[in-house]
């Protein structure tokens, strides 16, 4: 039922704030006189002090359960204190990658049914790695098949294009990250700021979905566009990719999520006065990295629309002309969650302005069963 929404991607978006209070909901401990700021997931308590041991931490996925657990890196690093590495289900199983008895094994997956995923389930399995689930399907093979895990709650995703799950898969992992880390004195302001920014993201969620017509706006302004590119890093390189990853698949144009410590490496060539080019430069450690790549892509004379912190229109555009568009800021390893949505609505409204179908893009099935 889509209620009074045209389409289930839509509907999944604006929902975004509902979703992550359910992905919340019972886990997370406020605190207050008595109490302390925590966190409780019921699937991982038996086997927590096993995955402290590990010697690392892998996190395998596809597509944008990929794209999610990349979000959800740098936090679970660094609450970890645990090296966390990232495969793509597929490559990790075309080189045999090696997978150790050491080794936490994390499956992301909305379906939980992704051949991939669930291959390289079995492989983990067989090597011994402590398995832990994060799906969005209860009685899924990869919930089934894990030792444990953490069901992510968002609710019933139709829309071929991941949405809610993915916001829900960043707060699931950033509970992880806060699960696993130990509550240690240098550890407890972050530690504390996470759990607040986690509280404030429904409303900050549904702050940032007021953008919706300005993103109508701009996918008018694109909606010819041969390619766009997304440039982000940091906690939001995942960002650029993911943003891609929708504008590709759902709009049919061609899109690429770029590192931007990389542009001198190869895709400043690209850049002229004609492509458009996404800058991912909210406030964190990366700013003014950020900054110098806007400068030198206006140097060339980029298209550029930047994605930054509200009240900072004028602190990112020196040097030239570009779109802004103006988000919230929440702590900055959750921003991943806020930054998404303008990018989701741009697919979404590029999609129906092309003229193509949204819950059903072409070639493509909501869950991908063969490898
Ligand atoms: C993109 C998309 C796909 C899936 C991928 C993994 O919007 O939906 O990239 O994310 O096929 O699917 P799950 O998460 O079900 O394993």
């Amino acid at each position: 039922n889509k209620g009074k929404y045209e389409h289930y991607m839509q509907k999944e978006i604006h929902e975004q704030p509902e979703s992550l209070t359910t992905t919340m909901r019972g886990r997370l401990i406020r605190g207050g006189s008595s109490k302390a700021k925590s966190v409780l997931l019921g699937g991982l308590k038996d086997h927590l002090k096993t995955i402290r041991r590990s010697r690392r931490i892998v996190v395998i996925g596809c597509g944008t359960s990929y794209n999610a657990s990349l979000a959800a890196r740098p936090i679970l690093e660094e609450l970890s204190g645990i090296p966390v590495t990232m495969e793509i289900a597929s490559d990790l199983l075309d080189r045999q990658g090696p997978v150790y008895r050491e080794d936490t094994a994390v499956f992301v997956s909305q379906s939980g049914e992704t051949a991939d995923t669930l291959r390289a389930l079995e492989y983990a399995l067989e090597n011994g790695a402590l398995c832990v689930g994060i799906t969005n399907t209860v009685s899924s093979a990869i919930a089934r098949k894990t030792d444990c895990g953490v069901h992510i709650n968002a609710g019933c995703e139709i829309g071929v294009a991941s949405t809610k799950a993915y916001t829900s898969q960043i707060v699931v992992m950033a509970m992880l990250a806060l699960a696993i880390g130990g509550d240690t004195i240098s550890s407890q302001a972050r530690r504390a700021a996470v759990i607040d920014g986690l509280f404030q993201l429904p409303s900050k969620v549904k702050e940032v979905l007021k953008l919706d017509q300005e993103m109508k706006d701009l996918a008018k302004l694109l909606i010819a566009e041969q390619s766009l590119l997304m440039f982000g890093r940091g906690y939001n390189y995942a960002t650029a990719l993911e943003g891609a990853l929708k504008v590709k698949e759902v709009a049919l144009m061609h899109s690429e999520g770029i590192l931007a410590g990389e542009m001198k490496h190869g895709p400043l060539a690209l850049v002229d006065e004609n492509l458009p080019i996404v800058v991912i430069a909210t406030r964190d450690a990366c700013f003014s990295k950020q900054q110098s790549v806007i400068q030198q892509l206006h140097a060339r004379k980029g298209r550029l629309i930047v994605i930054c912190t509200k009240g900072d229109a004028a602190s990112v555009c020196v040097g030239g002309s570009c779109r802004v568009i103006e988000v919230p800021q929440v702590e900055d390893c959750l921003q991943p969650v806020i930054n998404i949505v303008p990018l989701q609505l741009l697919a979404y409204h590029l999609t129906v302005l092309r003229g193509h179908n949204v819950d059903q893009p072409r070639n493509l099935a909501k869950s991908v069963t063969t490898e």
